[in-house]
């Protein structure tokens, strides 16, 4: 996925961290176990991860053995980081990447799930690259959520909530968007410098939501958190309103996550 160049709604998610924590996904601990074995990760090496969120892939680190550096710049969502910790095997940063203080400390891996777009380019970036030890590997992870199902599909003919939908792609050709959008990410990745792309993996599964679980989700989503809250209030509505319209089952969603393996300067100036 691109940096995203308006980076105004990357503290957003805070205000809805009870929503973020009950509606987005969760990375599955075998998925974890997978991709870190395919990204060649060593069991037990300490990891840095940038924008945990509720922790979506931090328990599963930590489920692994993995001690965790996670910087999480929301108040709310770091001091839910912090709830995770029985072992001492978490530190929690509550900052923008680019505020910590990372001198003097090296990652074998570093991890962002959902947020490397959101970093800044110019200033977050070489931090990455300075934060990664010599042969150390930057592993990216974006979840992208399709859906077929009538629900939701009624939702994205809304007039209303149709606009706000876009997180949730409907469109017969969601896959190919989201080919290209990986292809893009990457593509920009690699002219950047400072990384160089190794690999990359698409991995699928399917969720479900009730109505409420779908209002949450909504809710989650950067540009709807960012929205003045009566404005959200009513948007939310909208959507409850529009799903008791139709039948009260569970939704089926598709959960595509893609995986990018790179390695960091030190590696490039090398080879
Ligand atoms: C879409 S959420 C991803 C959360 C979680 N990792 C996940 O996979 O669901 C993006 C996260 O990045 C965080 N974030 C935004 N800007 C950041 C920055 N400059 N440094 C570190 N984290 C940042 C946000 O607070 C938010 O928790």
């Amino acid at each position: 996925m691109r940096s995203n160049t308006d980076r105004s709604a990357r503290t957003a998610f805070d205000a809805v961290a009870d929503a973020y924590e009950a509606a987005r996904p969760r990375f599955p601990a075998e998925q974890v176990a997978r991709v870190l074995r395919w990204a060649g990760v060593e069991p037990g090496q300490r990891v840095l991860e940038v924008g945990a969120g509720t922790g979506q892939l931090t328990r599963a680190l930590l489920g692994a053995g993995h001690p965790v550096l996670a910087v999480e710049p929301g108040r709310q969502m770091a001091g839910r980081l912090r709830t995770l910790d029985g072992t001492g095997a978490l530190r929690v940063e509550q900052a923008h990447l680019g505020e910590v203080d990372l001198r003097g400390e090296a990652f074998p891996v570093v991890v962002a799930a959902n947020s490397f777009h959101w970093l800044d380019p110019a200033v977050e970036h070489p931090v990455v690259a300075e934060a990664l030890e010599p042969g150390g590997r930057l592993l990216l992870l974006w979840t992208f959520l399709l859906s077929r199902d009538d629900a939701v599909a009624t939702l994205a003919a809304d007039p209303v909530v149709g606009p706000e939908l876009g997180f949730l792609d409907v469109r017969p050709d969601a896959e190919e968007h989201l080919e290209r959008t990986a292809r893009d990410g990457r593509a920009e990745l690699d002219a950047a410098g400072l990384f160089r792309v190794d690999a990359w993996q698409f991995d699928r599964r399917t969720e479900t939501r009730d109505a409420t679980g779908l209002v949450a989700l909504v809710r989650s989503f950067a540009n709807v958190a960012a929205l003045p809250p009566e404005r959200r209030a009513a948007l939310e509505q909208r959507v409850a309103d529009v799903l008791a319209d139709g039948s009260q089952r569970d939704v089926s969603l598709d959960v595509l996550t893609c995986a990018v393996l790179a390695s960091g300067a030190a590696d490039l100036s090398a080879g």
